[in-house]
């Protein structure tokens, strides 16, 4: 019976509710001439991933793409199996044997290190301990910020840069009109944070943030967003590039820079201050954080001719109690599963996940989103990415290169409830849902979001019992 047909359809897992594999899914359920059923698991009881996780919380436009995924979950060949980690709820082997096609799609979940001394030494953190923090994710529920002091650093001049800076401006009362983590809501509305400094290592020609991003800054009215007018006259080289070069992303940004950089001091007691081509070299302090010790840098044009930064001998320390670095994400190993550890990416080509040893495709293994191409990309840069990934798999159905014989999908159910007695279905997930909304309201928010696993789980327990 061919793979695909009424009678053998298609079991593909997906590992992963972000948007890639909410993307996957859609597509692969969306091939006419298929028959398919999508298995899709989640380490965590809720959906969604970095939309969930990672978009600040003061932007609940751009999460409302969650209704999206909603509709595709609809689909009655669906299932979302919340609670099931692969690694340990899940092994490399299980999926063999109950699946055609697996897809990884489990983002990039630990951050870039800048490997200097002192990187860890308390106060100093990693921006998605932070982002994780605020949005409730339960890996950081945990954590403690210290945020008593005047100043903190934030590295990197992406965009996770600016939503850590203006959430660390918003006052009490917008904050608490978001769906910001209650704990994180409290924590933060007693902040002292006066001084936010931005780092770029490079210049502000190329900075990765956006001009959206930049924009709500310089439009708030309650902060003065400072830009050195030294930093605003380009080097030789970045001159060049924006003169033969045309970019209007980046011509925007530098206009609005530029904009700042000029303008005068409005006197509030809390700012933004941006600067560039600096990078940190040490974080001083003995047993917690009191600065960034950095070196400024020039640039020069590497052999790709990418612009990139160099040291000089120039060094300063800029106070600072609390340090983040933002300097990417990073893609974390799954058992059994190909790894680089340079990219830390799985090795594939246009999806299909290749060995290392042989640099053959791993017939029926596939990849999409950020742990296939690196932590970069907006959600909507994850549709075509899973696309792509979708038509190597359809391809492979089509060639009959994968295997034919799975166990059948109610054996699985069983498997799977011994090895997790507690999964979480797309249903349970709306219940959860909706005493969110219902908790928020209640205090005159828009979501209580659940923090900790054993309260989600709880609530599905008790929901359970008085259903008798
Ligand atoms: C702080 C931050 C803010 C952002 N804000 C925006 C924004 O405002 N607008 C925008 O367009 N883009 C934004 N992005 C980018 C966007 O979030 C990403 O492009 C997108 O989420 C990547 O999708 P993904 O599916 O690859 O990974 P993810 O969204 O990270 O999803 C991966 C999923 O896999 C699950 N998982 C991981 N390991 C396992 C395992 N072993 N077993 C089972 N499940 C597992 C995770 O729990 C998670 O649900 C932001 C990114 C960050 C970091
Ligand atoms: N509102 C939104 O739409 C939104 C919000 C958040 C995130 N996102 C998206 O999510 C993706 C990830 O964002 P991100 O901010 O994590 O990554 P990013 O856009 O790749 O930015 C990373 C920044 O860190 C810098 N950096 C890297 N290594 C460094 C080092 N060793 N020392 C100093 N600086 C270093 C980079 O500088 P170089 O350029 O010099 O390498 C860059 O400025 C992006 O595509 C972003 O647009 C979107």
């Amino acid at each position: 019976m061919p793979v695909g047909s009424t009678r053998n359809p298609l079991r593909v897992a997906i590992i992963g509710s972000g948007p890639s594999g909410f993307y996957a899914a859609e597509h692969i359920l969306g091939q006419d001439d298929i028959n398919v059923q999508v298995d899709m698991f989640d380490r965590l009881p809720t959906p969604f991933g970095l939309v969930r996780a990672g978009v600040a919380p003061d932007h609940p436009k751009i999460k409302s793409v969650t209704r999206v995924y909603d509709k595709i979950a609809q689909n009655p060949d669906f299932r979302f199996r919340g609670n099931v980690e692969f690694g340990t709820d899940l092994e490399y082997e299980d999926l063999l044997e109950y699946f055609h096609a697996v897809i990884f799609c489990v983002g990039a979940r630990s951050d870039r290190r800048l490997g200097i001394p002192r990187e860890y030494l308390p106060g100093s953190h990693g921006a998605s301990d932070f982002v994780g923090w605020y949005n409730a994710s339960p890996d950081q529920r945990n954590l403690t910020f210290d945020f008593s002091g005047d100043n903190v650093v934030v590295v990197g001049n992406g965009n996770v840069a600016m939503d850590v800076a203006r959430v660390l401006m918003l006052p009490p009362d917008e904050l608490s009109a978001t769906d910001i983590g209650g704990h994180a809501l409290r924590a933060l509305s007693q902040n002292k944070v006066r001084q936010v400094t931005i780092l770029g290592r490079r210049g502000p020609a190329q900075a990765a943030f956006t001009y959206r991003e930049l924009k709500e800054l310089a439009d708030r009215d309650d902060i003065d967003v400072v830009v050195d007018p030294a930093d605003m006259v380009l080097d030789p080289h970045s001159l060049h590039d924006t003169e033969q070069a045309p970019d209007r992303g980046r011509d925007q940004v530098l206009d609005l820079l530029r904009e700042l950089s000029e303008r005068p001091s409005r006197g509030h007691d809390r700012r933004i201050a941006f600067r560039f081509l600096v990078s940190p070299v040490e974080i001083v302090g003995k047993d917690r954080v009191t600065g960034v010790e950095v070196v400024r840098n020039e640039l020069y044009r590497g052999n790709n001719g990418e612009l990139r930064a160099r040291a000089t001998d120039e060094r300063e320390v800029i106070p600072a109690d609390v340090v983040f670095r933002a300097i990417g994400y990073q893609g974390v190993a799954l058992p059994g599963v190909p790894f680089d550890p340079i990219t830390a990416t799985i090795p594939n080509d246009r999806g299909r996940v290749i060995d290392p040893l042989t640099g053959q495709a791993r017939p029926g293994e596939y990849v999409a989103g950020w742990i296939k191409r690196g932590p970069n990309g907006i959600i909507g840069t994850n549709k075509p990415d899973a696309q792509e990934t979708v038509e190597a798999l359809v391809e492979d159905v089509r060639d009959q290169r994968l295997r034919r014989e799975v166990l059948p999908a109610p054996v699985f159910e069983r498997f799977l409830a011994e090895r997790q007695g507690e999964v979480v279905s797309f249903d349970d997930w709306k219940y959860l849902d909706a005493r969110e909304v219902e908790k928020g309201e209640e205090l005159g928010r828009p979501r209580l979001k659940f923090a900790r696993v054993e309260n989600m789980l709880r609530t599905l327990r008790d929901r359970d019992k008085a259903a008798g």
